[in-house]
């Protein structure tokens, strides 16, 4: 049984050791750059994490975890293109670096470069593994279309919301676990409850990612402030003001959709969702999706100190400041 911390240090050690081509430099230093820019190193962990819950080797189960982060990072890069998001981990996007067609390009061979670590894992699991990957995938993908199209729709229903940050964030997340669990030579039963674990903390991730995208501390948060404010996103704390503002209020929250003052757009947004109370009641729901995955938990027979790892690792992140 690993440490979180020590599972960390192999991913850490493991992440800058990925080569790459040298040629052509303009494909390959944008994966290099945001590989190695930091971020919370997250699904890796939980890939690792998940493997040593059911007794698996963790060297056994690294090159997963590495796809799993060349995949995350990835759709980072691509969806700092579609959010015109000016920046990442406190640094300059790839697309605002490097331009943009790059960015599509360095994204699309990071996803054959997450294919080639996946191809290193035993051949007995290798199809099960695959067919985890690409459904995750491809969950994402359908996630981000709709979180686009929602941009432009003002008939979002909450429900609308939870499937799409499911698809576009918590399948990722379930799906690491998953792969772990699936090398550690879990059973069905075991990798479908560790999924369901992973799947709920991922909605309950993508929550608290949209609390901090308005009331993160800029210093620590990395990503632009209100970055979902100016792009009308329908994030929860929209869809609760919409459901809960009176008409005076409904009215003025309308007029900020086309609002082109920023600065005023993001102030009357803010000053509506303190009013509201909102901030409280999507950390409520938050937790309603972290018990969610605790009662997965609780179903996997495993030692409890086991167990208490996760939770802790659960916890922390939902009181992350990044
Ligand atoms: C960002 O993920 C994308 C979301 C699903 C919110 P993380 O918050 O895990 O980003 P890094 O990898 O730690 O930078
Ligand atoms: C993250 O959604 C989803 C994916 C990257 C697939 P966001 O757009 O909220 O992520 P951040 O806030 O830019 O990291
Ligand atoms: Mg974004
Ligand atoms: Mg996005
Ligand atoms: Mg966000």
């Amino acid at each position: 049984m690993y440490t979180t911390s020590e599972l960390q240090q192999i991913i850490e050690k493991a992440i800058p050791a990925i080569e790459y081509p040298k040629h052509p430099k303009d494909l390959y230093e944008p994966i290099t750059y945001i590989m190695n820019l930091g971020g919370k190193r997250l699904r890796p962990a939980l890939v690792l994490i998940a493997a040593d819950l059911f007794n698996g080797d963790i060297d056994e189960a690294l090159p997963a975890a590495l796809a799993i982060e060349t995949f995350h990072n990835f759709t980072l890069i691509h969806d700092d293109i579609m959010d015109n998001a000016p920046l990442r981990r406190g640094k300059t996007t790839v697309h605002e670096k490097w331009g943009t067609n790059n960015a599509i390009l360095s994204g699309d061979v990071m996803m054959v470069e997450a294919n080639k670590q996946l191809a290193k894992v035993d051949s007995v699991f290798l199809k099960d593994v695959l067919n985890t990957f690409n459904a995750t995938a491809q969950g994402v993908c359908e996630g981000q279309q709709l979180d686009m199209e929602y941009e432009t729709r003002d008939d979002v229903s909450i429900s609308a919301y939870i499937e799409m940050i499911r698809l576009k964030t918590a399948v990722l997340v379930g799906g690491a676990m998953k792969l772990g669990a699936i090398i550690a030579g879990a059973d069905e039963y075991e990798r479908e409850l560790i999924y369901q674990f992973g799947e709920n903390l991922g909605i309950a991730f993508q929550l608290q990612d949209d609390i901090l995208d308005v009331f993160g501390d800029p210093e620590k948060f990395g990503k632009q402030i209100a970055g979902d404010i100016i792009a009308n996103k329908k994030t929860f704390l929209l869809l609760k003001l919409q459901e809960l503002a009176n008409e005076k209020d409904a009215n003025k929250l309308k007029l900020q959709f086309v609002n082109t003052d920023l600065k005023d757009k993001i102030g009357q947004i803010t000053a509506l969702y303190e009013h509201y109370k909102i901030r409280d009641l999507a950390a409520e729901e938050m937790k309603t999706y972290l018990d969610k995955a605790f009662t997965a938990l609780e179903k996997i027979q495993v030692a409890p100190t086991q167990k208490a790892t996760l939770i802790q690792l659960s916890n922390e992140l939902m009181n992350r400041e990044h």
